[in-house]
């Protein structure tokens, strides 16, 4: 490396607006710090082909934290790229080395549709979010935070899940493109708890006929969308997710 850092070759999936389909396109950045953040190092690429006079690639992303779930590359042939529990704006510099090629594609699922270069459209999941992942509350003031006890051990659980920040990796990931990971955490969380309970008996049932309806595959336990999750939620959630939907098909409550 020399001392004004490391020179990365990138091959970037680049695809119209409205095309069907795009190619890979190669890229040199100089100059780019181990401390930098994989986004940083993008946001450096477009800075010269603006330069240029070319167009930036376009990506998502907003919080550049790890919270919202709104970047989501795959880097080197993995969602999210090669280190584990980790989202793509987490991803740091000092994991490649100087010289090295890396591959950059959007998240690929027939359900996601790429709008351009690496952007994809993910608002399937609001749509099988809008069929049961809420709750209903009564209208009024605040409760007290301690009027329904919850016990450690679930409010446990439901925090593992409520972790899911809904990015889309596990289907990246899934030779199927299920997103039972996603909507198995969703379930889990709300049926953890008993402030959940009223929608209980529809809720798995709405939620993976939505799922099903989105294209997504189902579950085969390959076990990747575990492997890629950055908030490394279980695959034991999507037996649940199986159980509340017997549960709901039975019972009806
Ligand atoms: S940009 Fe928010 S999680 Fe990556």
């Amino acid at each position: 490396m020399s001392d004004k850092g490391m020179t990365i070759h990138l091959k970037i999936w680049r695809q119209a607006r409205g095309a069907k389909t795009g190619k890979f396109v190669d890229y040199t950045v100089q100059n780019i710090q181990p401390a930098m953040s994989f986004l940083e190092m993008l946001d450096i690429l477009n800075e010269d082909l603006v330069k240029k006079g070319e167009e930036a690639v376009e990506f998502d992303s907003d919080c550049r934290e790890g919270i919202c779930g709104t970047c989501g590359l795959v880097i080197k042939g993995t969602a999210h790229g090669p280190h584990a529990a980790t989202t793509t704006c987490e991803v740091r510099m000092r994991g490649f080395k100087d010289g090295e090629t890396i591959t950059v594609e959007p998240f690929r699922a027939g359900p996601f549709p790429v709008i351009k270069d690496l952007v994809v459209d993910r608002t399937a999941f609001d749509r099988i979010q809008q069929q049961g992942g809420y709750v209903s509350a009564n209208v009024g003031s605040a409760p007290d935070g301690n009027a329904v006890p919850v016990s450690k051990y679930y409010a446990d659980k439901a925090m593992d899940v409520a972790s899911c920040i809904g990015c889309g990796a596990c289907v990246a990931a899934c030779p199927n493109a299920s997103a039972s990971l996603f909507v198995s955490a969703k379930i889990s969380q709300l049926s953890r708890l008993p402030q959940g309970g009223l929608e209980r008996g529809r809720r798995a049932l709405a939620m993976v006929a939505q799922m099903d309806q989105e294209g997504f595959g189902d579950c085969s336990n390959h076990g990747e969308c575990e492997a890629v999750c950055p908030k490394e939620i279980s695959i034991e959630n999507i037996a649940l997710m199986r159980r509340e939907y017997m549960r709901g098909a039975l019972k009806g409550d």
